[in-house]
C-alpha cells in the first residue's frame, strides 16, 4: 500500500469515481457524498434499492457539522469515546446532504472508520473540498459483507469501471458492520447491534436507550440479508459434507468441514464473514453456526447470523 494510491483515490473520488476501501468493520463501497450522480453508481454496482440509505464516512468529529442540523450532547459524548470507531450516529442532516444518500430521510448516518487507510483517504479527500464520503459494504445487496481487498474483487471487480479504485488494506479487524445508533430522539436507540454493545452506548451517554424515534429503512435489518449461496442453519447438529463455523472449543464431527474455530467472540466477529465466503467457494451446500453466547459483541454476531440464516 502506497501513499500515492491513496492520492490517487482521494483524487478518484473528487472526479466522481467510485472507491472501495478498507474499515475496521467491513469493506466499505465509497462515492463523493454531495455528487448525486457518483453515488447513484453505488446503488447500480450494488443492485442496491435506491430508498435505502448509505452512511457517511468523515475523517473526524469536528467534519459532521456541515452534514447535519443539529448534534445532541449525548451524540457528541458518544462519538467523543467511540471515534473514530465502529459506531454509526444517526442525525437530522442538513441541506448539504443530497437525497440521493438519505433516501429522501430527514437523518443521515455519519462515522469516522478507524482503519488508518479509511483516514488517510478521507484526509487526502478533504484536501479536494469533500465533505464525506457515502459507503455501504462493498457487497452486492444482501450478500455478505467483505472484510479484505480480495473479497471485494471477489464480489465487485467485474461490475467497476475503469477509473474506480480498490485500496488494498489489512483486513477489516472488527469484522462485523459498525452499531447503528439513532440519536434523533430524547435518548439513543440502537437500530444494529454491533462492537459498540448497547451497554457501552449508555456508559458513554449515561442515559438509558430508547426506542427509535421514527420508522427508518435500515436494510441491514431486513429477515434476510448478510447470505452466503449455502444454506445457514444455527445451533443444529452438523452431518457430514457441512461446513461448520463455532467457538474453539466445539469439536469439529467426522466429514464436516471447519470452517473457523475462533478462541474468542472477537474472533468469530472477525472471520465470520471470511468463513460464509470460503463455504461458497468451496461449494458447500450448508453450513451449520453455533452462536457464541449472549455477552458483548455476540450480541451482533447471533443477530447477523439469524439473518444470514433466514
Ligand atoms: O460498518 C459499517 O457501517 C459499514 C462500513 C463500510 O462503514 N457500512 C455499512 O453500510 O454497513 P451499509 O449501507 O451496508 O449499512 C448501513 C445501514 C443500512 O442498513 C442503512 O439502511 C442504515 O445503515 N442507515 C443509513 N442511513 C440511515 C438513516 N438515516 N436512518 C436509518 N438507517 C440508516
Ligand atoms: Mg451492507
Amino acid at each position: 500500500m502506497t501513499t500515492l494510491a491513496v492520492r490517487d483515490a482521494g483524487r478518484a473520488l473528487a472526479e466522481g469515481h467510485l472507491v472501495a476501501f478498507p474499515t475496521e468493520t467491513v469493506f466499505g463501497l465509497g462515492a463523493d457524498a454531495t455528487n448525486p450522480a457518483a453515488v447513484a453508481r453505488i446503488f447500480a454496482v450494488k443492485g442496491r434499492p435506491s430508498d435505502h440509505p448509505l452512511i457517511v464516512h468523515v475523517s473526524a468529529l469536528e467534519r459532521v457539522g456541515e452534514l447535519v442540523d443539529h448534534v445532541p450532547p449525548y451524540a457528541e459524548a458518544l462519538a467523543r469515546e467511540y471515534w473514530p470507531g465502529p459506531v454509526t450516529l444517526i442525525l437530522q442532516r442538513s441541506s448539504t446532504v443530497p437525497d440521493a444518500v438519505t433516501g429522501g430521510q430527514s437523518s443521515v448516518g455519519v462515522r469516522v472508520p478507524s482503519h488508518p487507510i479509511a483516514l488517510d483517504l478521507l484526509r487526502e479527500f478533504d484536501k479536494h473540498g469533500g465533505r464525506g464520503v457515502a459507503a455501504p459494504s462493498a457487497n452486492r445487496f444482501g450478500r455478505v459483507s467483505p472484510t479484505s481487498a480480495d473479497a471485494v474483487r471477489d464480489e465487485l471487480g467485474g461490475l467497476l469501471g475503469p477509473d474506480d479504485v480498490v485500496l488494498d488494506g489489512s483486513p477489516s479487524a472488527v469484522g462485523i458492520e459498525s452499531t447503528i445508533v439513532d440519536c434523533t430522539g430524547p435518548a439513543p436507540a440502537i437500530l444494529r447491534p454491533g462492537a459498540i454493545t448497547a451497554a457501552m452506548v449508555e456508559a458513554a451517554t449515561g442515559l438509558t436507550l430508547g426506542e427509535p424515534a421514527s420508522m427508518m429503512r435500515v436494510s441491514g435489518s431486513l429477515p434476510s440479508h448478510y447470505a452466503p449461496e449455502a444454506r445457514v442453519v444455527l445451533d443444529e447438529k452438523p452431518r457430514a459434507g457441512d461446513g461448520l463455523i463455532a467457538l474453539r472449543h466445539h469439536e469439529t464431527p467426522p466429514g464436516v468441514v471447519r470452517l473457523a474455530e475462533p478462541a474468542t467472540a472477537e474472533e468469530y466477529a472477525r472471520q465470520l464473514y471470511a468463513a460464509l465466503r470460503a463455504a461458497d467457494d468451496r461449494g458447500l451446500v450448508r453450513v451449520v453456526a453455533f452462536t457464541p453466547g449472549e455477552q458483548g459483541i455476540a450480541v451482533a454476531i447471533r443477530d447477523r447470523l439469524e439473518r444470514a440464516a433466514h
